[in-house]
């Protein structure tokens, strides 16, 4: 999570993540599923500005960067007020640190809503990130992983100083990896989305679970083969029976030249393997021609 220093302001941008394995291992009696999954970050960004104002107010200003397509989304989803993530991850910092509640934030979108690809809860680190420095309060990410938890499952991965990890329990316990190697991905974001809640509503649990310990090992020793051959996640079932467009997407993934291909999170979005560079940018132009949604064209671990 990268911070850079403009006079007055400063940005912080807020990456975001891909499941490369992901398995629901068991409902749990709080409502959440018990997971095992395995994200990278990837170099899709929104970014965060931050400034001091005058007033004691608070306030939020999303501005969409993305495609037009996505745009429709963006006005459902997206509020600039205390519905919003960010507002909400500044009022938790401000209350548990017992300071006003004062700040400009400025959101620049660009990773798509609903989509499986944590842009929200990357907007959320960054916030506490952000509003740490600008308000001074010196918490340390231990810290702001605690409070990232009470935002949401995937908060804590942004505040782990990693850009690979296993995430257990319900995602936010974290145990960082080593990924030297950088992946090439083309991931594809159809113009709907899907709720996360709605998908792990309809997931079953395997009778006998995958285990991640084979996608860390490929990820670990750079083996694209095997990572390819390895990437899972247990929601694309469920995904492809509440959403026909992810259907389309897999059917159209399985008749690309990948090393493999899978759904990110709880969808929509959809991700294929490259081998390099120069694949993951010739996929992608033939991908916008079918006019599936947004492409993206994108590496891991940033
Ligand atoms: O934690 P977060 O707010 O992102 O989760 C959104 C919803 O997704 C939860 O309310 C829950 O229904 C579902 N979820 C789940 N198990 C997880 C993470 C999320 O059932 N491990």
């Amino acid at each position: 999570m990268l911070v850079h220093q403009h006079d007055e302001d400063f940005e912080v941008s807020a990456p975001a993540k891909v499941n490369l394995f992901l398995e629901v291992l068991g409902k749990r009696s709080d409502g959440y599923h018990e997971l095992e999954t395995l994200m990278v970050t990837i170099s899709l960004f929104d970014t965060l500005r931050f400034r001091t104002v005058d007033s004691a107010q608070f306030v939020l200003k999303n501005h969409w960067c993305g495609s037009p397509e996505s745009a429709r989304l963006v006005h459902e989803l997206l509020p600039n007020d205390q519905r919003n993530l960010v507002w909400k991850a500044a009022s938790l910092l401000a209350q548990a640190a017992g300071v006003k509640h004062a700040a400009q934030i400025d959101v620049f979108k660009r990773i798509p809503l609903a989509a499986g690809l944590a842009g929200g809860s990357s907007d959320a680190a960054a916030t506490l990130v952000g509003l740490n420095r600008l308000w001074k309060l010196n918490l340390s990410y231990s810290d702001l992983r605690e409070l990232g938890a009470l935002l949401g499952s995937d908060v804590p991965f942004f505040l782990a100083q990693t850009n690979a990890a296993i995430c257990r329990g319900r995602g936010e316990l974290i145990e960082p990896l080593q990924m030297d190697v950088p992946l090439h991905l083309i991931i594809v974001k159809p113009d709907v989305g899907l709720s996360t809640a709605q998908v792990f509503q309809h997931c079953i649990p395997a009778p006998v679970a995958s285990s991640v310990s084979k996608m860390a090992q490929s990820l670990q020793d750079g083996n694209l083969t095997r990572i390819g051959n390895n990437l899972m996640n247990r929601l694309n079932w469920p995904a492809t029976r509440l959403c026909p467009q992810v259907q389309q997407l897999e059917t159209v993934f399985t008749g690309l030249p990948v090393l493999g291909h899978v759904m990110s999170g709880s969808g929509t979005s959809y991700l294929g393997l490259c081998r390099n560079r120069q694949q993951s940018v010739a996929l992608a132009s033939r991908l916008r021609a079918l006019r599936l949604g947004s492409v993206f064209a994108v590496r891991s671990g940033v």
